[in-house]
């Protein structure tokens, strides 16, 4: 096979990524960016339910605030784009369907047929965990999504910062 991107330039890309401590004023150009976006867009998730929202801030005014509940780190304030993702705190029944509704619908697919996955997904994550199992489960989807967005800006040369050290409470 022909790899659509070479071995060395990948591992050159993933070499070169380190978290960004000081990040200039540069604004990311608008292409960079929407190709960033897409990468959280396509992020793998489990049964493809994808229980996160990501929030792109852009007022000044509310990442200052973000701020000092978040250790008071810069990057917060003068990276180019500043990405929060947040899980979902439940998953329902009404969750599923309307998931599997639009799954159906958008590759026309049978409803009966696939049934039994609508049934594998209320097994797996609805009926089967509790409220702290949901959420955790949901946690771990996040942490694929925000992985596949660092991994995508180091292969276009685009400096990120994972930045948990934040007051989750406090926001
Ligand atoms: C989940 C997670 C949370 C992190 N939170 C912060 C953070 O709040 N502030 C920060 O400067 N770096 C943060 N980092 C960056 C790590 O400290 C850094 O990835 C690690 O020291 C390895 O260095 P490298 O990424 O430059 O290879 C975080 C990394 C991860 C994976």
């Amino acid at each position: 096979m022909t790899p659509a991107t070479q071995p060395d330039q990948l591992l050159n890309a993933l070499n070169w990524r380190y978290a960004t401590k000081a990040f200039d004023t540069m604004a990311l150009p608008v292409p960079l960016w929407e190709a960033l976006q897409e990468s959280l867009r396509l992020a793998p998730s489990s049964y493809g339910l994808q229980p996160w929202k990501f929030f792109v801030i852009t007022d000044p005014a509310v990442r200052a605030k973000l701020r000092p509940v978040s250790w008071n780190q810069s990057q917060i304030t003068d990276a180019s784009h500043l990405v929060v993702i947040a899980r979902r705190t439940e998953i329902t029944e009404d969750d599923v369907n309307a998931f599997f509704n639009q799954m159906v619908s958008e590759r026309q697919a049978n409803a009966t047929v696939l049934e039994p996955y609508r049934q594998m997904m209320i097994g797996g994550v609805v009926k089967g965990k509790d409220a702290a199992g949901q959420r955790e489960w949901a946690a771990r989807q996040c942490d694929i999504a925000w992985v596949s967005l660092l991994t995508s800006a180091a292969v276009l040369g685009v400096d990120t910062c994972a930045i948990e050290g934040l007051d989750a409470a406090s926001i």
